[in-house]
């Protein structure tokens, strides 16, 4: 049952992003404006409960998920994690537990994956930096369990592979491994279906 109590709410969370007037509205003082590109957002989600949001292109769901995983700074509102008010933290010593606890499955599959880096070192990348393992064993299990439950078998067979050594189905595989060897408790997905096949979506 979904904790009603809620691990993530959004409060009137906003984003405009300020447009760059021409240099004739400049000269003449005129107000350049902005893109409201999420406009106070309210939502509550609970713990294993699964929320969609649905919206034509543009309509700001990328941005929700970058405000969500701390990757972008709103312009407004609250964003409260287990009560917490996360909306302006910023320092590492904060971050790095929540990225611990909230991950992102990033929408373009080809921008999220370094191109010089093996399939291994990209799913081993956060359990690095978030320091999640203590050897090079844990480490490897982690990966392959990873890998495996993105469906990528047998895992071995994917660790030195570079992203242009893989299917395009099988690099946004390997994005939702990275997310997944973290062991989140809250992921993110910006729709991390769309490169897959048909069949697979279905
Ligand atoms: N860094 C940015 N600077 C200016 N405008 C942006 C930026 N990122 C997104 N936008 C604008 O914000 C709106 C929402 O974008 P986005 O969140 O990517 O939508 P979606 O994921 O629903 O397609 C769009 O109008 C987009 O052009
Ligand atoms: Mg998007």
């Amino acid at each position: 049952m979904p904790d009603t109590a809620g691990i993530l709410r959004l409060e009137s969370l906003q984003v405009h992003f300020p447009i760059q007037g021409g240099l004739f509205d400049r000269v003449l003082g005129r107000p350049a404006g902005a893109v409201r590109a999420v406009d106070r957002i309210d939502l509550n989600v609970g713990r294993g409960e699964i929320v969609a949001l649905v919206g034509e292109s543009g309509s700001g769901k990328t941005t929700v998920g970058r405000l969500i995983t701390k990757l972008a700074q709103p312009t407004g509102g609250k964003l409260l994690f287990e009560g917490r008010d996360m909306t302006f933290v910023q320092d590492l010593s904060a971050l790095r537990p929540y990225r611990h606890r909230v991950q992102m499955i990033f929408q373009d599959a080809y921008q999220a994956l370094n191109p010089r880096h093996t399939v291994f070192d990209i799913v081993a990348e956060p359990l690095r930096s978030l320091r999640l393992v203590d050897n090079r064993t844990q480490l490897t299990d982690r990966v392959s369990e990873a890998l495996a439950s993105a469906g990528l078998n047998p895992p071995d067979d994917f660790f030195s592979r570079f992203p242009h050594e893989l299917s395009g189905g099988q690099r946004q595989r390997v994005v939702i491994a990275g997310a997944l060897a973290v062991k989140p408790e809250l992921i993110v997905a910006d729709e991390p279906v769309s490169m897959l096949d048909v069949s697979i979506r279905a």
